[in-house]
């Protein structure tokens, strides 16, 4: 059944995990399941759901219908921005793990940081619980800027694992990289393939994917797993869920860096988490 053969990175950990998932947004009900379900049976074992997408029950049928071993697919859910807090982070993690049919995540995020609300830290303390009661294998954030990394570690010591964030060669995100580098903290890149931005039709990037033969979100792809970010783009087509999973053939070169290098619309370009909240 298994086609795409997906390199890993690895968790603090040292647990592997796959540098090529499938994004989930916007993929509901019988269809959405329908479209989850071929990404499972092409070989993806990283999927991204979150309460906030109202598809985990979706993602919990593809998961069934794929005939896949539950034990192989790492999900991922998210804390929605309005379930942040001590008691009802867990509340809405045990409703995530309901609809998902699971008895355990592999990965849980913090979605949004919300700043305004300031539970970020208490639902992080929580997360921190449900990982010693092995109710969550992983846990890790999304949108969070170093600083407010910063501040999840120094009150509790406990570094996320993953931090989700806006990323693809038009938002390079430079300084954000570094820091989870410099942390043991895996990025992962959400909007991979760019296309609120623009990215496609950029001539710099349509070039490279000419010269290589493939296609302008391959290339936008294979550059961040270059530099060992997880990316997660979301297909509903079968056929480009495999092209976006089937990296092989494109070999970035200098050249190509170099071209990629000028795409990137710099760090106020990116939705701001001082600022962007999402309840
Ligand atoms: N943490 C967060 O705050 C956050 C925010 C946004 C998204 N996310 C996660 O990240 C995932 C990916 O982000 P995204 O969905 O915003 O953007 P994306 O994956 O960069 O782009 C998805 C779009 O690109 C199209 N597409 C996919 N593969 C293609 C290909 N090979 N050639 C041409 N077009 C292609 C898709 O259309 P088709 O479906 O028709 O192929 C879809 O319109 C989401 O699904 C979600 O799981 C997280």
């Amino acid at each position: 059944m298994t086609t795409l053969s997906i390199p890993t990175t690895t968790l603090a950990d040292g647990s592997p995990f796959p540098l090529i998932g499938i994004g989930t947004a916007g993929l509901r009900g019988v269809e959405g399941a329908e479209a989850i379900t071929a990404a499972l049976r092409s070989g993806y074992r990283l999927v991204d759901t979150a309460a906030q997408y109202g598809n985990e029950a979706a993602v919990g049928a593809a998961l069934r219908a794929s005939g896949v071993d539950a034990e192989q697919v790492l999900v991922t859910t998210k804390i929605a921005g309005g379930d942040q807090g001590r008691e009802a982070a867990r509340e809405g993690y045990l409703g995530s793990l309901r609809r998902l049919g699971l008895e355990r995540a592999a990965l849980v995020l913090i979605h949004w940081p919300n700043p305004s609300r300031g539970l970020a830290l208490e639902t992080w303390r929580t997360l921190i619980d449900l990982k010693e009661e092995g109710r969550a294998l992983h846990i890790g954030v999304s949108n969070f800027r170093p600083e407010q990394l910063q501040e999840l570690i120094d009150a509790t010591g406990v570094v996320p694992e993953v931090n989700q964030i806006q990323l693809s060669p038009a938002l390079q995100r430079p300084e954000a990289v570094a820091f989870h580098r410099e942390h043991g903290i895996v990025t992962e890149a959400w909007g991979p393939i760019g296309s609120r931005d623009g990215l496609g039709e950029q001539f710099a990037l349509r070039r490279v994917a000419h010269k290589h033969g493939v296609s302008t979100a391959q290339v936008s792809l294979r550059w961040a797993v270059d530099q060992d970010i997880v990316v997660i783009p979301k297909s509903a087509d079968p056929q480009r869920q495999i092209d976006n999973a089937t990296l092989d053939q494109v070999v970035l070169d200098d050249a190509d860096r170099e071209l990629l290098a000028s795409l990137d619309l710099g760090e106020d370009a990116a939705w701001d988490a001082r600022e962007h909240e999402e309840w």
